[in-house]
């Protein structure tokens, strides 16, 4: 009796040339999925949130029948899931919802960078026409609300990292009024359009930077993400790593390394994720068929020294200045013979110096952020101080420090 051969019923022949092609370009490498271990990745197994998934559906569920729902506060630490279970959500409303007048905008308020911009791209997502700059924030508002009673549109609007609108001096104000305003549509419209907010954070003093009458409304609803725990981040790398690796390239050693490093206090699986990811394209640049121990702990060394690496980078210009003299020092030194060194280097730039004062604190708050460390010394009758020594490696550091315009001219 004649049979198919297996494969060849139903594919398209340029399916199959893809597929020899795509075999022939990656060779037999170790990563075959590297999407996956992309960090905008929505997994369809989403590990250890059924809660949070639940939570967040049912809150929004509503929108399903054209009812508002209640504003909803979601938060937890870092790399906790927040914002994939949310867009999770979100895709499966997308899917679901009947009408065009539901509509969902999904905003990080830190990408934005300004309240305009938030504006901007919340009216962006619902296709009005708005210039990058020109108009004021209030002129933008008022587009937003016309158009959605207008149009009798209903809005779920996900702020994500949306501390980040309030949590500087500079946007504190701002950023209350446009969350205060964007709570009060519903006394502006009428009942055919209404604005739900969806608000993610991982910073926990983020409600003291709040107005209490914007805290109130933003916390109608709430949902936390706890950080995982060092078993929960096994299970979701082997996960991972089942759809990312061609079979065999990870044993259950390297696994629990990664989760280790991962988990305990942080419990964060973007770090789990970002550490396997590192770690396998380190194999594979050597072409091994495994990833090994050794891979994990230089890709955490190297993501150890990015993350201080960029931590300085972004200092502001005085701290920057006490990290360089430090860098100058031959050894370590104590707070009293930086501050001698810190005014020289003050005079040669023409920069006003701080008070000794100061720069202790300063000293201080780099040792907080581990770009320093300054354990204190007891010297007997001497008293104690401060023996003050750089994280990273002088040359290094000297060399991050003058990529900063007013210090790249010093002689260090
Ligand atoms: N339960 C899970 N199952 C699988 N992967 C997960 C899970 N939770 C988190 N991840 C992975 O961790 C990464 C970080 O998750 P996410 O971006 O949702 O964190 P977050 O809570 O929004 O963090 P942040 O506060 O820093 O924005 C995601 O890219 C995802 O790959
Ligand atoms: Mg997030």
């Amino acid at each position: 009796m004649f049979q198919w051969k297996s494969g060849g019923m139903g594919m398209d022949s340029s399916d199959i040339v893809d597929k020899v092609f795509e075999k022939a370009t990656k060779g037999d490498r170790l990563i075959t999925n590297p999407d996956v271990l992309k960090l905008d990745y929505i997994p369809n197994k989403i590990l250890y949130r059924d809660i949070q998934t639940e939570k967040i559906a049912s809150v929004l569920s509503p929108v399903l029948n054209l009812v508002k729902p209640s504003n909803l506060f979601i938060y937890g630490k870092t790399g906790t899931g927040k914002t994939m279970v949310t867009k999770f959500v979100m895709n499966a409303l997308e899917n679901k919802k009947k009408d065009n007048k539901t509509v969902i905008s999904y905003i990080n308020s830190r990408t934005s960078g300004t309240i305009y911009r938030v504006l901007s791209d919340i009216a962006y997502t619902l296709k009005i026409k708005v210039p990058f700059t020109g108009l004021s924030v209030s002129e933008v508002q008022k587009r937003i609300f016309e158009y959605l009673k207008e149009n009798e549109i209903k809005l779920l609007l996900v702020l994500d990292e949306v501390d980040f609108l309030v949590n500087s001096p500079l946007k504190k104000d701002g950023g209350n009024d446009l969350l205060y305003e964007l709570t009060r549509y519903g006394s502006y419209a009428n009942s055919n359009s209404f604005i739900s907010i969806i608000g993610i954070s991982n910073d926990i003093k983020f409600k003291d930077y709040l107005e209490s009458r914007v805290y109130s409304s933003l916390h109608d609803e709430e949902v936390f993400f706890p950080p995982y725990s060092v078993e929960e981040l096994k299970d979701i790398l082997k996960e991972r790593a089942s759809i990312a690796f061609i079979g065999n390239a990870i044993t259950e050693d390297v696994i629990n390394l990664i989760a280790a490093r991962s988990g305990g206090e942080h419990g964060d699986a973007r770090r789990a994720v970002d550490l396997l990811r590192v770690a396998a394209e380190l194999a594979e640049r050597e072409n091994a068929k495994k990833i090994e121990i050794r891979h994990v702990q230089e890709a955490s060394k190297n993501m150890e020294q990015d993350k201080v690496s960029e931590a300085i980078s972004s200092l502001p210009i005085q701290e920057k200045l006490v990290m360089l003299t430090i860098a100058s020092l031959k050894e370590a030194e104590n707070t009293g013979h930086i501050y001698i060194k810190y005014l020289n280097t003050c005079e040669n730039l023409g920069i006003q110096p701080l008070t000794q004062r100061r720069v202790s604190a300063i000293i201080n708050e780099l040792d907080m952020l581990g770009l320093i460390s300054a354990p204190v010394i007891n010297r007997g009758r001497y008293g104690r101080s401060k023996k003050i020594s750089l994280a990273l490696d002088r040359n290094t550091t000297v060399k991050i420090i003058k990529e900063d315009e007013v210090l790249k001219n010093l002689s260090i």
